[in-house]
């Protein structure tokens, strides 16, 4: 059987699937029950330094076959009570990766340091979200500021440090290389495209912040386009994200470059059963591919390529 441990900025996995942050991770509970339905770890919920009710409702569309827009808001209960969930999944020996978000760099260090403290194996700095005024994506699009952030939490914590990447950018790779200029461990890639969607009725935005964010299978295509580009640029490793819901999609992501892949709408729409699906079904489909382990298929496509390329032919 092929073997499937997955080796992330030296944290150790015995699968690839990880719990993508925002879904399922509101708990302790909730995040061991990920751990024990079959993924290899979890990513919490992106934690700032004050507790956010994030946007009244509505907050999210779901459209089943392709895919889920949401403005959530960034709705988290703050670094201060928040460590004792952590505690929780750490304690049932869980992997916990911490997400964090702030407005500046000094504010990422800081929730960082602090997240840092409660436990978790490493940190994912979501400069990506897409829809909050002032952090996330508006942090996270300028490659300046990406460096400067990530410099900054990468010196005042000991853990890896994984720089969450936007796709709402004319250069995906000017971001990754900052972010390893700026000392990532890692990147992950893609938070959520925006996007909106109106109510001809009511001639009105259907969520209530108007732009959301668009997650699930309808952006698979556009989540592996950017980890082929990063892969292609980067030293560091990739984890893959967008529209991950069955076995081969996981090892698409592989093949295009990722050393571990997260899963966030499938869970939502599916429970976090699917964790049990994926991590049943990858030994044997790896064995039916021909690769001897799942590290074998990271970047297998590849082979044979001259690297680097620029971007997309016009
Ligand atoms: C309801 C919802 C909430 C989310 N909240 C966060 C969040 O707090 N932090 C973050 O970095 N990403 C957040 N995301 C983005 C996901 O982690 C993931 O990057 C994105 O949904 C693409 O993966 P998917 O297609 O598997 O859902 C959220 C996504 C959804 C659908």
């Amino acid at each position: 059987m092929a073997a499937v441990e997955a080796n992330l900025a030296g944290i150790r996995l015995r699968n690839p699937f990880l719990l993508a942050s925002g879904i399922w991770g509101e708990s302790g509970e909730s995040l061991r029950g990920a751990y024990e339905a079959g993924a290899g770890g979890v990513v919490t919920k992106s934690i700032g330094a004050v507790p956010r009710d994030g946007y009244p409702n509505p907050t999210v569309e779901t459209f089943e076959s392709w895919g889920m827009l949401n403005a959530m808001g960034l709705p988290n209960p703050g670094i201060v009570e928040y460590p004792q969930e952590v505690a929780r999944a750490r304690a049932a020996g869980v992997p916990v990766i911490g997400s964090v978000f702030a407005g500046d760099a000094d504010g990422f260090a800081d929730v960082g340091r602090r997240m840092e403290s409660t436990g978790v194996l490493a940190l994912e700095l979501n400069l990506s979200c897409p829809h909050a005024k002032g952090l996330g994506s508006e942090v996270g699009s300028d490659p300046g500021e990406v460096e400067r952030v990530v410099r900054a939490v990468v010196r005042a914590v000991k853990i890896p440090v994984l720089a969450k990447l936007t796709p709402n950018t004319a250069d995906v790779v000017a971001l990754g290389l900052a972010a390893e200029r700026g000392g990532a461990a890692g990147v992950s890639a893609i938070n959520t495209l925006r996007a909106m969607s109106i109510d001809v009725t009511l001639r009105r935005p259907v969520l209530a912040n108007g732009l959301g964010g668009l997650s699930g299978a309808a952006v698979k295509p556009v989540g592996l386009a950017v980890v082929w580009q990063l892969f292609d640029a980067l030293t560091v490793p990739i984890v893959g994200i967008g529209g991950i819901r069955t076995v081969d999609d996981s090892i698409a992501y592989a093949l295009a470059g990722a050393r571990a892949v997260e899963v966030g709408t499938a869970v939502a729409f599916g429970g976090v059963g699917v964790f049990g699906e994926l991590s049943r079904g990858l030994p044997g489909r790896l064995d039916e591919l021909g690769f001897r382990s799942w590290e074998d298929a990271v970047g297998a496509a590849h082979a044979g390529r001259s690297r680097p390329t620029s971007s997309v032919p016009s």
